[in-house]
């Protein structure tokens, strides 16, 4: 039966068709191998790809797979339920105490994606006041207030303005007070602290912007976090294993001591080629958010056989450091050139390097001419990054080779051109 267009799946469809008409749905294409790799296979040929996090080329590293397959045969495909019930396995255990090691915090708490990460955490921590309240009723033999089972109330979380969606999803699920303060604007949060009267107080940023690929200034944040006795939380999702004289992430990169950040999160997909999230920090606050945060709880974990590839990748991270070396050399190189083409790399610092297009229908072509020269590179547009600030976002990692740059970039010459911007 046909629906009227007022029924919201035939509004819903009709908002499709239009996404379709202009270019602006994902039209992603299959891929039949890796998609890990710098050279991938597409519709019956070789293409290019730009796009993949997998920086430091370890997801087809022989000794991670060797070190999943030996755990896929130990434990089979899955986890069989949450940590919280039989799946708390060995290879979970050894895995949040290596990456908690490796970023220098006393402990770790592992969860199936960097995106559940975020969304459990934030949250999680706020759950202090209302479990406090019943700490209390269970000691004085009464029920808690309403007020005091609140909880939220008392908490502001300050969130930059171009925090990742995960982030972002976490502090609305917090439903707490929010201030987001301006991008790199320490100046601002600054104010926005000094006015706030809330009891407890939670800064929040990226390490790496995600679409920027520019550096958050982890100093002055911590420095304001201490100040005014708040939280501090880095995502570090795009710097941990490729920033800093250690590899150790954006707070290596500033020379800042874990010490100042109480919650450092991260993800293995992206410099550990793998899958999963992690919050690393003090023992208590790890402990805290295994009680706390329902993604850990009510989700099942990484399967055993990712854990082990994924300790074996940040083995071999640690040990080759001409992997970032190169993948940054690479990102340097791209970043140079492209500018002299013309191009806006926004305030690109890191291995991901846009290039701003503006336009979303502009951006959209820019990814249709580039696949049409054989090369993979997706736009990024609203709501990724602003509306009018599409752009492609080219990630650079150690398996590109110096002859594949530099064709992208006479391809992204010949574009500009044709195109008119
Ligand atoms: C800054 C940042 N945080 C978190 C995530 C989520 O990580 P995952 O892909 O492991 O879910 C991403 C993913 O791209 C990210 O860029």
């Amino acid at each position: 039966m046909t629906k009227p267009d007022t029924h919201p799946a035939a509004r819903i469809a009709s908002l499709v068709a239009l996404t379709k008409k202009h270019l602006l749905y994902p039209n992603n294409p299959i891929v039949n191998s890796a998609t890990t790799e710098p050279v991938i296979w597409v519709d019956g040929r070789d293409h290019l790809l730009f796009c993949s996090n997998n920086l430091l080329g370890l997801s087809n590293h022989p000794d991670v797979k060797e070190a999943a397959i030996k755990a896929l045969d130990r434990y089979g495909l899955g986890s069989g339920g949450s940590r919280q019930m039989a799946a708390n396995i060995d290879v979970h255990r050894a895995l949040e105490q290596r990456i908690a090691e490796y970023v220098g915090q006393e402990d770790a708490i592992c969860f199936a994606t960097g995106y559940m990460a975020n969304v459990g955490t934030v949250p999680a921590l706020m759950k202090v006041d209302f479990l406090e309240a019943i700490a209390k009723a269970h000691l004085g033999g009464k029920q808690p207030t309403r007020e005091e089972m609140a909880g939220f109330d008392g908490w502001e979380i300050f969130s930059e303005e171009l925090n990742h969606a995960s982030l972002v999803d976490g502090v609305r699920l917090a439903k707490a007070r929010v201030s987001r303060f301006g991008h790199k604007d320490t100046d601002q949060l600054s104010k926005l602290l000094e006015a706030s009267g809330a009891r407890s107080k939670f800064i929040i940023s990226d390490g790496v912007f995600s679409m920027d690929g520019d550096i958050a200034p982890i100093p002055q944040l911590a420095d304001l976090a201490e100040k005014n006795g708040a939280l501090l939380m880095i995502d570090d999702a795009h710097g941990v294993g490729m920033l800093g004289p250690n590899g150790r992430g954006s707070l290596d990169h500033h020379g800042v001591s874990t010490s100042r950040v109480d919650l450092q999160m991260g993800t293995f997909t992206k410099a550990f080629g793998g899958i999963g999230g992690y919050v690393s920090g003090d023992r208590d606050l790890i402990d805290f958010l295994r009680i706390t945060a329902r993604s850990y709880i009510f989700s099942a974990p990484l399967p055993p056989a990712i854990a082990a590839g994924v300790a074996e990748a940040i083995d071999i991270a640690d040990r080759e450091s001409w992997r970032r070396e190169k993948s940054l050399e690479n990102a340097h190189y791209f970043r140079r050139e492209v500018q002299a083409l013309g191009y806006d790399t926004v305030g690109s610092e890191a291995h991901i390097v846009p290039t701003l297009i503006g336009n979303e229908l502009a951006a959209g072509e820019v990814t249709k001419l580039l696949r049409h020269r054989g090369i993979i590179a997706p736009h990024a547009r609203y709501p990724a990054v602003p509306l009018g600030r599409a752009r492609i976002r080219f990630v650079m990692t150690c398996q590109h080779e110096r002859q594949q740059i530099d064709y992208l970039l006479s391809c992204l010459a010949e574009v500009k051109k044709l195109l008119k911007f």
